[in-house]
C-alpha cells in the first residue's frame, strides 16, 4: 500500500515555529517517526512539503493512479483552500486530514475546514500522533476489508 503524506505552508518551520502549539520537533524528525511506523505497519510511505497551493495542487494530480492514501496536514488552507478541496475530489484517493494542534481549542477561524468534507476522515489534536493514528487507520482500513 503506498500513501503519500503532504504537508503545507510553514510546516517546514517545524521544531522552531510556536515549539508550545506545534512540538520541539523538525519536519523531518516527524517524517522519520512516520516513516519507521509505516515499514512496521508494511506501507510504503513518501513525503511531500509546499508553501505553495499550486504546489500541492499539482502533487496531488500526480499522486493518481499511484498512490491509495493520502495523509494531509494542509496546515493554514485547511481553513478556506477551494483548490485544494477540489483537487482532492478530482484525484479521487482517499484522504485523512491530519493537524498537530486541536483545531477546535484555538482561534474561531481554525475551526472550519473546507477539506473535511471530502476526507475519509480527520485527525487533530495528538501532535505527531495525528499523522500516525492516521497510518493505524489506514492499516486498519485494509485489515478489516474497508478500503
Ligand atoms: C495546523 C493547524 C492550522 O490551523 C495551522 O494554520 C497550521 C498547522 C496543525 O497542524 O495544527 O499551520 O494544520
Amino acid at each position: 500500500m503506498k500513501v503519500l503524506v503532504l504537508h503545507g505552508p510553514n510546516l517546514n518551520l517545524l521544531g522552531q515555529r510556536q515549539p508550545e502549539l506545534y512540538g520541539t520537533k523538525t519536519l523531518d524528525q516527524i517524517n522519520e517517526e512516520i516513516e519507521l511506523l509505516g515499514s512496521q505497519l508494511g506501507l510504503d510511505v513518501d513525503f511531500f512539503q509546499s508553501n505553495q497551493e499550486g504546489m500541492l495542487i499539482d502533487r496531488i494530480h500526480q499522486a493518481r493512479g499511484v498512490y491509495q492514501w493520502l495523509v494531509f496536514n494542509p496546515a493554514a488552507f485547511t481553513h478556506y483552500s477551494y483548490a485544494l478541496r477540489d483537487a482532492l475530489q478530482a484525484a479521487d484517493i482517499p484522504t485523512i486530514e491530519v493537524h498537530l494542534s486541536n483545531i477546535q481549542a484555538r482561534e474561531e477561524f481554525r475551526s472550519r475546514s473546507v477539506l473535511a468534507p471530502v476526507c475519509v476522515g480527520q485527525v487533530s489534536g495528538f501532535g505527531i500522533t495525528s499523522y500516525l493514528l492516521a497510518l493505524y487507520a489506514i492499516f486498519e482500513r485494509g485489515r478489516l476489508g474497508e478500503a
